[in-house]
């Protein structure tokens, strides 16, 4: 394939190098004349394991070109590539410069060329940014449409500076946000060959993934040095903790606990966290993640009882108060807080929980329900028909498929549900849906 790349720092150099040894005619754009130099003698612009002698192959190939002319760049080939720098602005916000600057240029570029270009943005951009700007300025100066005479899509670039070329060629999977499958066999032909899934997505998803998969990172690193920190106030050894903590690949290091959801608690978490929290304070280590954990918890739960509270109405019907499905514990239930709140702002609830209804019946946690939450003891209903025959607000906080089964089954077109567990299929909703935060 005959590939532009605009922008020769390390994803642009490094995808240059590879796309010409993989057999493509590459021509490399940069407003930085000593870059071009570099590699029209060569040499490396970017000091990366690999680079040196891959550069010095591929010059002497004849299969890589470079200019600071856009247009040029964009004639002579069908697909560009947009590497360009996206840094931090001084308050923080991502500094798009380069990147719209070169939308405008490209856009121009675009307007006289006769046959169809694909462009793929590989600058870390923010969610919405593809579509919303660049698509604009784009169209604007080429007057072409979007989809019809030229296509963008977003992929995501996976590669570490020191192990660049190593990552280009076992990247974990390949993203490619677009909108039109002629664009998805485009980057299929250029990176189907490569190890790891290939992933077709929205544009929009595309832009985000990347961000939570740095932002996962840098979460980790940080997990891994509060724990440290807290390790050497309690005198054990934290390499010994996490290696231990990472041989669990069942709950550890694994999808578990990664599904967006309702908050979480139960008899275990929050008071561990809570423990932990407590020494730290006591041996002076600061652990500023860790000891939010809990307050990012509680202020997911205020999300769900925003929404609640916003759909005006003050009967309300509760499917579940354990703190998960199959469990009857309502200790640190989440649903037992939010029941609370909604108390607390005058609402009119009614509950069943058919795990809870059992266990009052044996007498397991009558006495809980008794001494700790009497308040809701006396709402808990044992007919989750009459739950939903009297209460067109509906708060699905289990996910029991037997359960699920029978409120859906019950839901009429009056009712909104308000979902805190992602039902799989909301479209069976008879009435209104509303997710937790999404
Ligand atoms: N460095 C990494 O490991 C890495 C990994 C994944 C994603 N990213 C993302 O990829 C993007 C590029 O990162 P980088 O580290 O390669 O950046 P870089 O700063 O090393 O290189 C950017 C290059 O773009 C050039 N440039 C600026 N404006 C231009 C224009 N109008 N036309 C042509 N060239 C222009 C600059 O001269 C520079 O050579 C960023 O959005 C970054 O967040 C970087």
């Amino acid at each position: 394939m005959n590939i532009s790349i605009f922008g020769l720092g390390y994803v642009g150099a490094v995808s240059l190098a590879c796309l010409a040894r993989d057999g493509n005619t590459v021509i490399g754009v940069d407003i930085d004349p000593v870059k071009l130099q570099l590699i029209m003698d060569g040499r490396s612009p970017v000091i990366e394991e690999g680079m040196p002698e891959l550069m010095a192959a591929m010059a002497a190939s004849g299969r890589v070109q470079v200019t600071q002319d856009v247009q040029q760049a964009v004639n002579q080939t069908e697909v560009s590539f947009i590497c360009v720098g996206t840094p931090s602005q001084a308050n923080g916000s991502q500094d798009q410069t380069a990147v719209l600057r070169l939308a405008e240029q490209l856009g121009k570029a675009l307007a006289s060329k006769s046959t169809h270009h694909t462009i793929v943005f590989r600058s870390t951009l923010l969610p919405g940014t593809v579509e919303g700007k660049l698509k604009t300025l784009l169209e604007q100066h080429s007057d072409k449409k979007d989809g019809v005479d030229f296509d963008i899509c977003f992929q995501p670039e996976f590669l570490r500076e020191g192990s660049s070329i190593k990552d280009y060629d076992n990247p974990p999977f390949t993203i490619v946000g677009a909108n039109t499958e002629r664009a998805h066999q485009q980057m299929q032909r250029l990176f189907g060959h490569l190890p790891g899934q290939y992933h077709k997505t929205d544009v929009k998803t595309a832009e985000t993934v990347k961000y939570f998969c740095n932002i996962f990172h840098a979460l980790k690193i940080t997990f891994a040095n509060e724990v440290a920190r807290l390790c050497e106030g309690l005198a054990v050894d934290p390499f010994k903790v996490m290696d231990l903590v990472c041989a669990d690949k069942q709950l550890n290091i694994s999808t578990a606990y990664l599904k967006p959801g309702f908050a979480f608690g139960g008899s275990c978490l929050p008071k561990d966290l809570r423990a932990m929290q407590y020494v730290a304070k006591q041996a002076d280590i600061q652990i500023p993640m860790l000891g939010h954990v809990l307050s990012s918890n509680h202020i997911h739960l205020q999300q769900a009882c925003k929404k609640i509270l916003a759909l005006g109405c003050r009967q309300i019907g509760m499917i579940g108060l354990s703190f998960k499905s199959g469990t009857d514990d309502l200790r640190e239930s989440p649903l037992v807080d939010l029941a609370e709140y909604l108390i607390g702002k005058g609402m009119q609830l009614s509950i069943y929980d058919p795990e809870v209804n059992l266990s009052r019946l044996l007498g397991a946690n009558k006495k809980y329900i008794e001494e700790s939450i009497p308040h809701i003891g006396q709402l808990m209903s044992e007919d989750v028909a009459a739950v939903l025959a009297n209460n067109s607000v509906i708060i699905l906080g289990l996910n029991d498929k037997a359960l699920v089964e029978q409120v859906l089954a019950g839901l009429t077109a009056e009712h909104t549900l308000v979902d805190l567990v992602h039902l799989k299929q909301p479209e069976q909703v008879k009435g209104k849906y509303i997710g937790m935060c999404w």
